[in-house]
């Protein structure tokens, strides 16, 4: 076999475009990448790519910056950590910080009662271990999810997910006894959800088999849906009546986004078992199930872990993360900065009539593209207003069932002048699309 090869210098050519070309031959397709240009540095609201060129970031690494990018209280967490120690592996030699962020996430969380948090890497990580932690706890195997859920990409947690495209397709069969029913996000589609459940109860499975409900209090991937809050009531009965577990996956809403540090808090129900995970640790590794303590401690000692779940390094920046939200007030600002937004796409939808619904929780905003005559989703026109944005240097992200949706999720603690800068982009390029 020949020695591995030395990478190749980084001085020759060091451009996006060819960068983009080594990208193509050295890695697989499957990967799909939005940018053709390499990030060179970020500093909050701000990110500039190696050839020098500056974006405002309205994408925050899908989700995971409501502190921004390199807070200097989270970048000085993770220098102080790396001088103590990287790596033990929790589960082999503990160490408290660990144990002191559990405690904290436990007092903040919606759980009815004690809670418990285990720590893992990914969003998707915590979704599996979610749906372990509810088998083990009530011995039954059915879970029930909602079309155009997003749960993430590993086996199990893309088997949850409600959308084919590009998420399932091809990686086929799926884990048995997932059930998918309609989204209750308004009048008609709650009567559908209920509909559809009743059937699942006579057709599918009966009640009594099913371990849990998962949900999305606002589905992100799925276009930033939030849930009909009759609906949170009664999924809420439904699983009382069935002894159902209740998992809101606050993977994306988490955190301060919707103007509260969860979202569940919008609805005045409490769910038995929380998905963290994004905004949780300013840009590194970390994600968490929480919940109650007695779901929580349904699996065997050794069944939830992993070698690297709870990295020392994500956890210190998040317990960094918690001090910034709290001094900084990122809810309220979360909630200023939302409305401010909310206004700005109302007025604009008074003038172009191709946007559609605007809607949001706090700073989890969207609005949808439309064809004006008939209202079916523009997909193509949601592209090229971001496609307009991004060459004005706004990153924007798309996101719903249709790809009709657009997204803003700017860092919380983004400076006056950079978020109205953005929108100001934003306008340019609405301008232009629309000419
Ligand atoms: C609601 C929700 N759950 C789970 C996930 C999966 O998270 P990850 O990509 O970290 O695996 C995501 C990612 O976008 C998400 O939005």
């Amino acid at each position: 076999m020949n020695a591995p090869q030395k990478p190749e210098s980084l001085s020759a050519p060091h451009t996006n475009a060819a960068w983009h070309q080594r990208r193509l031959a050295a890695t697989p397709r499957g990967v799909g990448v939005f940018g053709d240009f390499f990030i060179e540095r970020a500093k909050n609201a701000e990110l500039w790519d190696i050839e020098g060129r500056r974006f405002i970031d309205f994408a925050g690494g899908i989700a995971v910056l409501n502190t921004g990018h390199v807070h200097p209280k989270v970048q000085a967490a993770i220098a102080a950590q790396l001088q103590r120690f990287t790596h033990s592996c929790y589960q082999v030699v503990p160490y408290a910080e660990y144990v002191s962020l559990a405690e904290r996430i436990n007092a903040i969380v919606p759980i009815d009662g004690p809670a418990k948090t285990a720590f893992f890497s990914t969003g998707a990580e915590a979704i599996e271990n979610a749906m372990k932690i509810a088998r083990a706890a009530t011995r039954r195997s059915g879970i029930i999810a909602f079309g155009g859920a997003f749960h993430g990409r590993s086996l199990f947690a893309v088997s949850l997910t409600g959308k084919v495209q590009p998420y399932k397709a091809g990686f086929g069969p799926f884990p048995p006894e997932v059930y998918h029913v309609p989204f209750p996000m308004h009048a008609d589609s709650f009567e559908l959800a209920k509909q559809s459940m009743e059937h699942l109860f006579k057709a599918d499975i009966e009640p009594a088999r099913v371990a849990a409900i998962v949900f999305e209090p606002v589905q992100g991937e799925g276009g930033f849906n939030p849930i009909l809050p009759a609906a949170v009531q009664w999924l809420r009965g439904l699983c009382d009546a069935h002894g159902i577990l209740l998992i809101a996956d606050e993977v994306q809403t988490g955190f301060a986004r919707t103007g509260r540090m969860f979202a569940m808090e919008h609805y005045g129900v409490k769910p038995d078992l929380m998905t963290l995970a994004k905004s949780m640790a300013g840009g590194t590794t970390l994600s968490a199930v929480c919940g109650r303590a007695a779901v929580m401690d349904g699996p065997a000692p050794g069944g939830l872990g992993g070698t690297y779940a709870g990295h020392p390094l994500a956890v210190a920046a998040a317990h960094a993360v918690l001090d910034v939200m709290a001094e900084e007030k990122l809810c309220e600002r979360a909630q200023r900065l939302g409305d401010q937004l909310i206004a700005y796409l109302a007025a604009k939808r008074a003038v172009h009539k191709r946007i559609g619904d605007v809607r949001g929780l706090g700073a989890m905003v969207a609005c949808e593209f439309v064809d004006p005559k008939t209202g079916a989703p523009d997909a193509e026109m949601t592209k090229r207003v971001q496609m307009a944005a991004l060459q004005r240097g706004l990153l924007l992200l798309t996101c719903g069932v249709n790809a009709n949706v657009i997204r803003f999720l700017f860092p919380l603690t983004i400076e006056d002048a950079v978020f109205e800068e953005g929108l100001s982009v934003f306008s340019a390029a609405l301008a232009e699309v629309a000419a």
